[in-house]
């Protein structure tokens, strides 16, 4: 049974200089919500969040990070039940981050960017509870969430398309896909991120591992 549920959100932010960094658009909205509706329902609940600008919910503990490897260190000390992957994850970081600002000219011959832990991949891999990702898609939704949570030995996962006219971060009623490693699949279009973390909060407690 879930007792104890840990929530990333927001975006990671990865350093380049003193004055610049890497990130994404993500708010950490959702990550939020799910916090919130987590610790309404009694779970012991941790968040993690990257830079976000939100007030975390009353009642869970708060760790504010900024980058992903602080994110999978925060992780892996405070083990739960559930891990729902929320947060926009960079996929890259500075190769090499520099102690000085760097030089209009020097950037573009010395900037080499490196891959970041995929986070959830590695705590896929050995994993004792149940673990729920997003996949963030432009095209091919469905095949490529299927993708992801296998790859990533996950438990369900919430797809999200990324449409061509709409805002890419930042909507508050969102279309999702959720589906579990059954291939159990369920649609919501133009819901709140507040009634969907409802339904995946209602899909986690009743899951059986
Ligand atoms: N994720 C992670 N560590 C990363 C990148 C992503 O843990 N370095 C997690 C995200 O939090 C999300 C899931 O993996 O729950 C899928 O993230 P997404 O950005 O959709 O996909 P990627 O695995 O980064 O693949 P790609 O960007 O190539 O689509």
């Amino acid at each position: 049974m879930v007792k104890s549920i840990l929530v990333t959100a927001g975006p990671t932010r990865e350093k380049i200089d003193p004055v610049r960094f890497i990130s994404n658009y993500s708010t950490g909205t959702f990550g939020y919500e799910l916090a919130r509706e987590a610790g309404q329902r009694g779970c012991k609940v941790t968040l993690v969040s990257g830079p976000s600008g939100l007030t975390p919910p009353r009642g869970v503990k708060f760790i504010s990070v900024e980058t992903a490897e602080e994110m999978s260190r925060a992780i892996r000390k405070n083990p739960a039940d559930c891990l729902i992957m929320a947060a926009a994850v960079c996929d890259w970081k500075a190769a090499k981050v520099s102690a000085k600002k760097l030089k209009k000219e020097g950037a573009i011959k010395t900037l080499r960017l490196k891959r970041n832990p995929d986070i959830l991949k590695e705590l896929g891999r050995r994993k004792r509870g149940l673990a729920v990702g997003f996949a963030l898609e432009t095209e091919n939704l469905e095949k490529n969430a299927i993708k992801k949570l296998k790859d990533k030995n996950l438990d369900i996962i919430i797809a999200n398309r990324l449409g061509k006219k709409k805002p890419l971060f930042g909507l508050n009623n969102i279309d999702i896909i959720i589906i579990d490693r059954r291939g159990i699949k369920e649609r919501y279009k133009n819901s709140s991120k507040k009634t969907l973390s409802k339904i995946i909060l209602d899909k986690v407690l009743n899951y059986n591992i």
